[in-house]
């Protein structure tokens, strides 16, 4: 059965229970930094370690603005703010995330930086040339229309501009369920990084390079459950606090589809290239 994006993703006091399950605990009116937030933020396969590696690869300047396409809770922008001193946008379909992110970063004392801005992707509010540089990290799974979201983002970038995209795509044989991402296949829009490079390049941007980071994730994986960490009621994973009890059961079953072969995880870099300011 399909269910809406929204739906999927979206659930009551998420702040409340990530302020909960911190580390430190927490002043009601005291601002807090945005590393105490990070191992609850980052909604995505490899977490931190993963947005610091893309991260490293946009390496944006301080006086840049960035757009982040499905900004979620806001960490990866709150990570990129804080780090490179940037200015971010972030833009997401699911409310309770775009109201998560809103109160957090005010939490963190980054919200001169950071706003988010409630809305599909597909059709973005705001005005062409606008961004520096843009990224998208593990959203694209839940995208039926990719191209659109796509040609937006060439749209709203200045000519020169960079994109990075992240995505889980899709290899041979069919994954388990239910994914971080979707609970059933009728709600997940895998697709092959061939299709997924093709509308990149169709969208305007020149490919500057692509990587197939699936061993990574597997390789992580099989570190962790090496060291013995296996979550118990009192040591939720991070993740499981945000996206809810059977989030455990749905990484598992993302790093079973990975080591099968079912899966990959693709990190695309492209740009718009300088003469492109018409389009
Ligand atoms: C796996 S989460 C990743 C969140 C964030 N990028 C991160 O890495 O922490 C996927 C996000 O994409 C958002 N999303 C899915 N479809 C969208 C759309 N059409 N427009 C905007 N956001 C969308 C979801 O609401 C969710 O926040």
């Amino acid at each position: 059965m399909s269910v809406r994006v929204q739906d999927h993703y979206g659930s009551a006091d998420i702040v409340e229970r990530i302020l909960a399950a911190a580390a430190q605990p927490v002043v009601e009116g005291a601002p807090i930094s945005a590393e105490m937030l990070f191992p609850f933020d980052q909604l995505h396969g490899r977490e931190l370690v993963a947005t610091k590696d893309h991260a490293a690869k946009l390496n944006p300047a301080a006086d840049t603005h960035l757009l982040d396409v499905g900004s979620g809770i806001g960490g990866p922008a709150r990570y990129f703010a804080n780090v490179f001193g940037c200015r971010v946008t972030g833009i997401d379909v699911t409310p309770e995330f775009v109201a998560a992110a809103t109160d957090l970063t005010r939490r963190t004392e980054l919200a001169e930086k950071v706003d988010f801005v409630e809305g599909n992707a597909v059709k973005m509010p705001f005005k062409s040339a606008t961004f520096d540089h843009a990224y998208c990290f593990y959203v694209g799974m839940n995208l039926p229309d990719k191209p659109s979201v796509i040609r937006e983002c060439f749209r709203v970038l200045k000519p020169g501009g960079n994109l990075l995209w992240t995505e889980v795509t899709s290899n041979s044989g069919d994954p388990y369920y239910p994914l971080p991402w979707a609970r059933d296949a009728a709600g997940s829009h895998v697709g092959t990084s061939e299709k997924l490079l093709d509308h990149i390049r169709e969208a305007g941007f020149e490919l500057l390079s692509v990587d197939d980071e699936t061993d990574a994730h597997v390789e992580l994986a099989r570190r962790i459950k090496a060291a013995g960490f296996v979550p118990t009621e009192d040591q939720r994973q991070a993740n499981e606090v945000v996206l809810g009890n059977d989030f455990v059961e749905r990484r598992m079953n993302y790093i079973r589809s990975l080591s099968g072969g079912a899966l990959a995880s693709t990190v695309i870099f492209g740009q718009k290239g300088k003469g492109e300011a018409g389009r």
